[in-house]
């Protein structure tokens, strides 16, 4: 099922694709940036609440930076300089913050009309065929997005990517998350469980990864015991004063390759637990701390830390950061990863 949300500032048609399952839950996405447009699930009393922030046009998507919902490729967050080398030879993508790349540039994969390959009532493909240095990035590289709502209430992301050239990709999905319903104001309430130990700190001003795997012990970072987000957000605290609040890079504590549980997020005033899964090494934990007075629907304007974000990633800049495990993409080998958020009432 689909239908027209509007046009783009190119007159470009961009369309609302609506799946839903037998339990309740409705997610609706766009062919820009194969964003995930809206996430309803049912809370306690069997209503559905929106989990997710949303703009009510496709221009707010493309304008605000905010990335809501959005797929970001070829690589999720920091490239420092904008500049990395492959086999000798360096390439240079758009710096588009404070001199650093972020999201891949201005115009990077989310601000992309997508193609839709198949769409069922509970499965929807979106594909996207990127041209050899395209952003700066080699290869000609064909993506696709599968996303699927099963019967458990469960949002599957499976990501793939296959280029003819020796590439970088380092795929993920940019939701803000809001248990208690998008429009009911900052998360600081929620209840979080990440299982990290291990973090990646920042520099102070440009949120770059300083190359440190630091220990989560003692600091803001360590959700292994369940917190609410906002206890430590405040905190007398370099790392969370630099980023004013939750942006870093976690560190998954992984048993296996496979797709394992990372995160547990649980909203009282709904009863709405979330449950994350991959296969991805990092997580970036964002409390929202840059949104606030962008317009959402009905004249609702978001607030700071507004909604969560857990963006299973390749850790920051680790293309150029020799500690950290290099996203690297051979030509004519997939890129294949996965990310499942699974609701429930409690
Ligand atoms: C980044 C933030 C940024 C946000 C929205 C996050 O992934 O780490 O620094 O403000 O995306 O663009």
């Amino acid at each position: 099922m689909y239908q027209l949300f509007g046009k783009d500032s190119k007159k470009q048609e961009i369309y609302i694709y609506t799946l839903t399952n037998k339990s309740g839950m409705t997610v609706r996405f766009l062919n820009l940036g194969a964003t995930i447009h809206e996430i309803w699930v049912p809370n306690k009393e069997g209503q559905p609440v929106l989990v997710s922030t949303t703009y009510d046009n496709p221009r707010s998507y493309e304008r605000e930076y905010t990335y809501f919902g959005a797929v970001v490729a070829p690589y999720a967050n920091r490239i420092a300089k904008g500049i990395f080398e492959i086999d000798g030879q360096v390439y240079k993508t758009d710096a588009n913050m404070q001199g650093h790349s972020l999201h891949s540039g201005r115009n990077g994969l989310s601000k992309k009309v997508w193609d839709v390959k198949e769409q069922t009532n509970q499965k929807i493909v979106f594909t996207y065929d990127a041209k050899d240095l395209e952003q700066g990035f080699p290869g000609n590289i064909h993506y696709e997005v599968t996303y699927e709502v099963t019967d458990e209430n469960e949002l599957s992301i499976s990501y793939y990517a296959l280029s003819d050239k020796k590439t970088t990709i380092n795929m993920t999905n940019h939701t803000y998350f809001n248990l208690a319903g998008a429009f009911s104001g900052s998360v600081e309430g929620h209840e979080l469980w990440i299982k990290a130990s291990h973090y990646t700190p920042v520099n102070p001003a440009k949120g770059l990864p300083t190359g440190e795997i630091a220990p989560v012990d003692g600091t803001p970072f360590d959700f292994r015991v369940t917190k609410t987000i906002g206890r430590d957000i405040r905190a007398d605290f370099d790392q969370v004063r630099y980023a004013q609040g939750y942006d870093h890079n976690l560190v998954i504590d992984k048993e296996t390759e496979g797709v394992e549980k990372f995160a547990t997020a649980y909203a009282k005033e709904t009863g709405i637990q979330m449950d994350a899964w991959t296969d991805c090494l990092g997580v970036q934990f964002y409390a929202g701390n840059f949104i606030g007075g962008q317009k959402g629907p009905n004249g609702y304007r978001y607030v700071k830390h507004n909604g969560f974000c857990l963006e299973t990633q390749y850790f920051p800049n680790a293309i150029n950061e020799a500690n950290f495990v290099r996203p690297i993409t051979e030509a004519g080998i997939p890129y294949e990863s996965k990310t499942v958020y699974g609701f429930s009432c409690k």
